[in-house]
C-alpha cells in the first residue's frame, strides 16, 4: 500500500510560512502583501475558488479585495480594471479567475496583467521565462506538486517523469518545471498510448480531468503518483483523474483526492503573492 501525500498538511506548512513572512514584512518593512482577485459571472466552480482564495489571504494577513463583475461586462473595462490595479501600489498580485465567458478573449486579458503582478504565472513573459529555466512567477498547480514532490522526499533528477495532460495552467509548466528539476520528462496527450508511456514513469503527474482514466496496472510498481484531477462522479463522489484503489497498490506514494494536490494550489497562489510583492522571483 502506497504511502499517502497528504497536501492539505503540507499546504497548512506552506501557508504557516508565508504568515511569517507577511508579519516580517509588516514589521520590517511597512509592507502588507495585496491580492486583487477578479471575478466574471456567476460560474459556481469559480465562486468557491474565490472564496477560498479571498478567505485564505485575509487569514495571513494580506490585503484583498474581490471585484465581482457582471457576465455581461465588455471587455474593455475589464481591461480597464486589470490596468486600474496594475498602476496600484497597494495591489501586489492579480488574479483573473478561469474561465471567462466566451466573449471576452481570456488571452488578450491574461496578457494585460502586469507579469510582475502575475500571481497565476499564465502571462507570456512568466510562460516564457518558465520556458527559458530563468526565475519567474510560477503556476500555483504545477508549484504546489513540485513541493509535495519535495516533502515525499521524491528524487527527480535522473528519474523518468511523465505528464498526462498538456494545459497551459498545469500539464506543460509541470514538465518544463521537472525538466528543470533534471528529470527525463514525457508529456502525454490525447494520441499517446497511455498504458505504454505511464507504464515507463517514475513520477505520474496526471492533469486531464478524466474520472479514473489511469488504470493502477499501467503503473510501474515503486512510482510517485500525483493526481491533479477533481471530477464529480455521476454517483456524486469527488475523483480524481487516476483510479486511487489500484494505483494505490502498485505506487510507493500517491496523493489522495481530495486532500492531495487540491490545498496546494491556494497555499502557492499566496507564496506567489509574497514573491510579488517582495520583487523575490
Ligand atoms: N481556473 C481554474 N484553475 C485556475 C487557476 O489556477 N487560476 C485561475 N485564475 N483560474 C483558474
Amino acid at each position: 500500500m502506497a504511502q499517502l501525500i497528504d497536501g492539505k498538511a503540507v499546504a497548512a506548512r506552506v501557508r504557516a510560512e508565508v504568515k511569517v513572512e507577511v508579519e516580517r514584512l509588516k514589521a520590517q518593512r511597512e509592507l502588507t502583501p495585496g491580492l486583487a482577485v477578479i471575478r466574471v459571472g456567476e460560474d459556481p466552480a469559480s465562486k468557491i475558488y474565490v472564496t477560498g482564495k479571498k478567505k485564505a489571504a485575509e487569514e495571513l494577513g494580506f490585503n484583498s479585495w474581490e471585484h465581482h463583475l457582471e457576465a455581461s461586462i465588455f471587455q474593455d473595462e475589464l481591461l480597464a480594471l486589470v490596468q486600474k490595479l496594475n498602476a496600484d501600489p497597494a495591489v501586489h498580485g492579480i488574479l483573473v479567475q478561469l474561465p471567462l465567458p466566451r466573449h471576452i478573449d481570456a488571452e488578450r486579458v491574461i496578457a494585460t496583467v502586469s507579469p510582475e503582478k502575475d500571481v497565476d504565472g499564465f502571462h507570456p513573459i512568466n510562460a516564457g521565462l518558465l520556458s527559458l529555466g530563468k526565475p519567474g512567477l510560477r503556476p500555483c498547480t504545477p508549484f504546489g506538486v513540485m513541493r509535495l514532490l519535495e516533502e515525499a522526499k521524491c528524487e527527480i533528477a535522473g528519474k523518468r517523469a511523465v505528464v498526462v495532460g498538456r494545459s497551459n495552467i498545469v500539464g506543460k509548466p509541470q514538465a518544463l518545471m521537472l525538466l528543470q528539476a533534471d528529470a527525463t520528462v514525457t508529456i502525454c496527450h490525447r494520441k499517446s498510448d497511455l498504458p505504454r508511456e505511464v507504464a515507463m514513469a517514475d513520477i505520474l503527474v496526471v492533469a486531464v480531468g478524466v474520472p479514473e482514466l489511469i488504470q493502477g496496472e499501467w503503473i510501474k510498481p515503486g512510482a510517485v503518483v500525483i493526481d491533479v484531477g477533481q471530477n464529480r462522479r455521476a454517483d456524486g463522489k469527488l475523483v480524481g483523474d487516476v483510479d486511487f484503489q489500484s494505483a494505490s497498490q502498485r505506487a510507493s506514494a500517491i496523493t489522495p483526492v481530495p486532500g492531495g494536490v487540491g490545498p496546494m494550489t491556494i497555499a502557492m497562489l499566496m507564496r506567489n503573492t509574497i514573491i510579488a510583492a517582495t520583487g523575490g522571483v
